[in-house]
């Protein structure tokens, strides 16, 4: 009798479990229309931000990088970044146009989780206090002249409102940075004072977001990138704009009549996006409500917790995972999205790696093969999603720039990094595949997209060479 009771109560549960999917699946629905929605809202936003500073989801924001990267920079060069979970710091030897990069060597010291939300000080301190071991690790290949100081360019791959090309003060925090000491500082300047403080004599001529960065390194490779595109942690692009079309600009027209933007897109907003209850609760549990809700629904750092939630639901409605819910998917963050994506790409035929993952981070012990395949399925949506708004903001660019207007179609190059876009295999194909499917066949032949590796921290030492105080002109 038991087992007959049983049954039924089995159905009853996958019926349910089917319910949530069917539900999770129409809301987060990108059909091409909708993505071309999001595109068009897009390219308002942009304009829109290049009008006035408050008047737009965008802050478009003026890099004061005004010329990018010739090839002909020489010399010994350092650049920080710092941005993500981890920071770099890296060291170039530049060689001018047949140079090149000639000698490279990074290093990178992941970020203690207590001080990304403790004191500005003990931050700065811990950065400088890396970069100058760093430092002291310089080998006889790297050739600083006598007499000069190290320069540095610094990716600071948050919003900061620029106040000269190696300035800025710090408008918020994003990710999962949240130290009030530092917002409305001038972040050179804290950085500067760190490096004193470790007896580092080095000098900071180059602020760069992660996106500018990016976009000087992937110049430097190819003439033909307008714009670069970082899909990791967080997400965000930068592009290069006409001069004269930034409203919002003051002062003088720069000599080459054109900035470099950085868009800061990971805040816009827009009620083309599809978002669920789930990306409601994250937004308003997360440390910055209401901000940066495009990151939310794309980026690295919220595709695991997105997912998790899902499952929450899952385990307690249609208990998934057998009859409790299993403690651990009830902590926010412990599903990282890496995580997520090694469940996503498992191809055998019993989902062991999902298996193995899930006992592993959720503390699941056992699953069946049924709930496996939700777990993927889950993933799948939620991927998809991201990818192809990511994808929908891509032509919202083009689209600025003018490209497929009128006959000829000029060749345009994103320059793209980030940790999500490189090794989340299925987010990159359907990213490229929806950017095929919203341009059509014949306007996407004149778009690439290449992986500017560690671009961002070659673009920061390019830039700080570019703007070294020891250039002639
Ligand atoms: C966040 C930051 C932005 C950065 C992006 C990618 O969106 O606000 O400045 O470029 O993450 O790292």
């Amino acid at each position: 009798r038991e087992l007959c009771q049983l049954q039924p109560r089995i159905n009853r549960r996958w019926a349910r479990a089917a319910a949530v999917l069917k539900e999770l699946e129409e809301q987060c629905a990108t059909p091409t229309e909708k993505l071309k929605e999001v595109a068009d809202a897009m390219t308002k936003e942009m304009h829109a931000g290049l009008e006035s500073e408050d008047g737009s989801t965008l802050k478009m924001l003026i890099s004061f990088v005004d010329k990018l990267p010739t090839g002909d920079e020489r010399g010994l060069f350092y650049a920080l970044d710092l941005g993500g979970t981890n920071f770099r710091v890296l060291r170039v030897q530049l060689g001018g146009k047949e140079g090149r990069v000639v000698k490279q060597e990074s290093e990178e010291v992941s970020i203690p989780q207590e001080l990304m939300i403790g004191s500005s000080d003990e931050l700065f301190d811990f950065i400088a206090s890396a970069l100058a071991q760093f430092v002291a690790s310089e080998g006889v290949d790297f050739h600083l002249p006598e007499g000069k100081q190290r320069e540095l360019g610094f990716t600071f791959s948050f919003p900061v409102k620029q106040t000269s090309i190696a300035s800025g003060t710090l408008i918020k925090w994003t990710k999962r940075f949240n130290i009030k000491s530092t917002v409305g500082e001038d972040v050179v300047g804290e950085l500067t004072r760190a490096m004193k403080r470790q007896g580092l004599d080095m000098q900071v001529t180059a602020l760069v977001n992660d996106t500018v960065g990016a976009l000087a390194g992937g110049i430097y490779d190819d003439n033909d990138v307008v714009a670069a595109i970082i899909l990791g942690t967080g997400t965000n692009a930068a592009y290069v704009e006409r001069a004269d079309a930034i409203k919002k600009w003051q002062g003088p027209l720069p000599n080459s009549g054109k900035m470099v933007i950085n868009m800061e897109w990971g805040n816009f907003r827009s009620s083309h996006l599809p978002t669920t209850d789930y990306d409601q609760a994250l937004d308003a549990e997360s440390l910055n409500p209401g901000e940066q809700i495009y990151e939310k629904l794309i980026s690295g750092m919220y595709l695991g917790e997105i997912v998790r939630r899902v499952l929450l639901r899952l385990a307690v409605e249609a208990a998934l995972f057998g009859e409790e819910v299993p403690p651990q998917l009830k902590v926010p963050f412990v599903l990282r999205t890496p995580v997520m994506s090694a469940m996503h790409h498992d191809t055998s035929a019993d989902l062991k790696v999902v298996g193995a993952k899930l006992q592993e981070f959720l503390g699941i012990s056992s699953s069946s093969l049924k709930a496996r395949k939700v777990v993927v399925q889950v993933c799948d949506i939620v991927a998809k999603r991201g990818a192809r708004l990511a994808a929908a903001g891509m032509v919202g660019i083009l689209k600025k720039l003018g490209h497929s207007n009128g006959k000829t179609k000029k060749r345009m190059a994103f320059a793209m990094d980030g940790g999500l876009y490189e090794h989340y295999t299925v987010f990159r194909e359907s990213l490229l595949a929806a950017l095929k499917e919203v341009l059509g066949e014949e306007a996407s032949a004149s778009v690439s997209v290449t992986m500017a590796n560690d671009g961002s921290g070659i673009g920061a030492s390019l830039l700080a060479a570019s703007h070294s105080r020891y250039l002639e002109n």
